[in-house]
């Protein structure tokens, strides 16, 4: 995990959000590259989720809703993990997770009573992380809505607007503007990528846990108990898209709760093998028509569907994907990250699949000083960038430095411009080389072959 945050850092992948000012808790920023990789899996993503799909419309919400959107979805009551406090240095701790720690099966959703009992038993074991004191408080229900005063002139903030303490209830939120513009036939999607804020008691692991976040969500609405084989056919789509974008097998598995948040009947995660072990990933809930239900409740509104042939009227069920752009992002680093030999030498790589790597290509003329060798390799950088933008330009160090770099990034290509580019031998003219990041072999090949080398490994 340090060198991934090492690398991220130095390769401009994450920096530590306000690090100038000695940081701020749980927040990350996505550097040059980052935010390429960040904007590659989303597009991946919304390719999957919408293009790839009949049925399923995109939707982008505005972040702050209505305070009683919250009440009705049971967050303002039930959203909470439990802290506890060092009567020392007033350090907090999750309790369920510290319990965790020290093999101790616990989590959220126990009642305060129960955690306490646990938490008991095993208050000698636990050591506070910052001054090392093992004499905590009681566990409490801390409630993780972040408020803020939008809209509240009062110098009190006696009405707090929540940000989002979970993307999705914009979707259920506009569900009837969907169903009324878009007229969908049930079974129908609706997929949205948005942020979410949640005030983390110890926010941890670098993207794992942040107190900022955004979440790739869908929302598939179906006709009530028809959930069974649509949810395992959600599953599969979804565990299928990692394995598509190179997500090695082995590094992921199912795990299905046995305890169940407020709102879900059925949930499973897929969870990736993170350097401290399994860990959730992606969840895939079951949320009946709890959401609607409530939504139609809270608001007086209307919310059931009329199915357009049989005039039959219900409520919908809704089965949930939803998975943490961070998360996904670092899981992503993480299974890329490869250290081996090249030419007898050690190298760090990262082998991201081309659909997802930062950079796809990186054009250096063999020699900087050389001004025809760099005007020529201007010339085939500006004649890809057209097809390929997300390439690089480098010139600086020697060539071989130039492909270290490259494969830290996780390049796929090297394209060389050399004299035999130029002609010198003339039966090379126009020919280049191409080199290939997880191999590091190298072809001549001319610059239309390259660009349809390039251009296939991205479809
Ligand atoms: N709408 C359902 C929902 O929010 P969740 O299990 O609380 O369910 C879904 O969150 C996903 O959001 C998680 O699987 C994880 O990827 C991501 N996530 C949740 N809390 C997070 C946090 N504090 N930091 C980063 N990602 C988080």
């Amino acid at each position: 995990m340090e060198k991934i945050v090492s690398l991220a850092k130095r390769r401009g992948f994450v920096f530590p959000g306000s690090e100038i000012y000695g940081g701020l808790a749980g927040i990350y920023d996505f550097g040059p590259r980052g935010v390429e990789l960040l904007n590659n899996l989303k597009k991946a993503w919304w390719d999957a989720n919408v293009y790839q799909k009949e049925n399923f419309f995109g939707l982008d919400s505005g972040m702050f809703k209505n305070p009683r959107v919250w009440e009705a979805s049971g967050h303002t009551a039930g959203f909470s993990d439990p802290l506890a406090e060092c009567r020392n240095c007033h350090a907090r701790i999750r309790v369920d997770k510290e319990l965790g720690n020290i093999g101790v099966a616990a989590d959220e959703k126990m009642s305060e009573e129960e955690l306490n009992a646990l938490f008991d038993v095993h208050r000698a074991e636990i050591a506070c992380p910052v001054c090392g004191k093992k004499d905590f408080t009681a566990a409490r229900s801390f409630n993780l809505l972040v408020k803020s005063n939008l809209g509240d002139f009062t110098s009190e903030g006696a009405e707090p607007v929540y940000l989002p303490g979970e993307a999705c209830q914009g979707i259920y939120l506009d569900y009837k503007n969907i169903v009324d513009s878009m007229s969908p036939k049930i079974p129908f999607g609706v997929a949205q990528i948005g942020k979410a804020f949640r005030n983390e008691i110890s926010p941890r692991n670098f993207l794992f846990r942040t107190r900022e976040f955004e979440q790739a969500d869908t929302q598939l609405f179906i006709k009530p108990n028809e959930n069974k084989e649509a949810f395992e056919k959600i599953k599969q789509d979804r565990w299928n898209w990692y394995l598509s974008l190179g997500i090695r097998e082995e590094n992921l598995h199912w795990k299905q709760h046995d305890r169940l948040v407020f709102y879900a009947k059925d949930a499973w995660d897929i969870e990736y093998k993170f350097p401290w072990g399994f860990d959730e990933v992606e969840g895939v809930h079951d949320r009946t028509d709890y959401d609607l239900t409530q939504h139609m409740k809270f608001s007086g509104v209307d919310l059931n569907y009329t199915d357009p042939e049989t005039g039959e009227k219900y409520i919908p069920w809704i089965l949930e994907t939803s998975v943490g752009m961070g998360r996904m992002f670092l899981a992503f680093m993480l299974d890329a990250y490869r250290e081996d030999d090249l030419g007898g030498e050690t190298r760090t790589y990262l082998a991201f699949s081309p659909k997802i790597a930062p950079v796809k290509a990186c054009v250096s003329p063999l020699l900087k000083n050389k001004p025809e060798l760099v005007a020529k390799a201007r010339e085939v950088y500006q004649d890809l960038k057209k097809v390929v933008p997300q390439i690089a330009w480098d010139d600086n160090g020697n060539i071989g430095k130039r492909y270290r770099r490259q494969d830290e990034i996780g390049t796929p290509f090297c394209i060389t411009i050399d004299f035999d580019t130029l002609g010198e031998t003339p039966e090379l003219k126009d020919t280049v080389t191409l080199r290939h990041r997880d191999t590091g072999e190298q072809e001549r090949l001319s610059m239309n072959d390259v660009k349809k080398r390039i251009t296939d490994a991205l479809a």
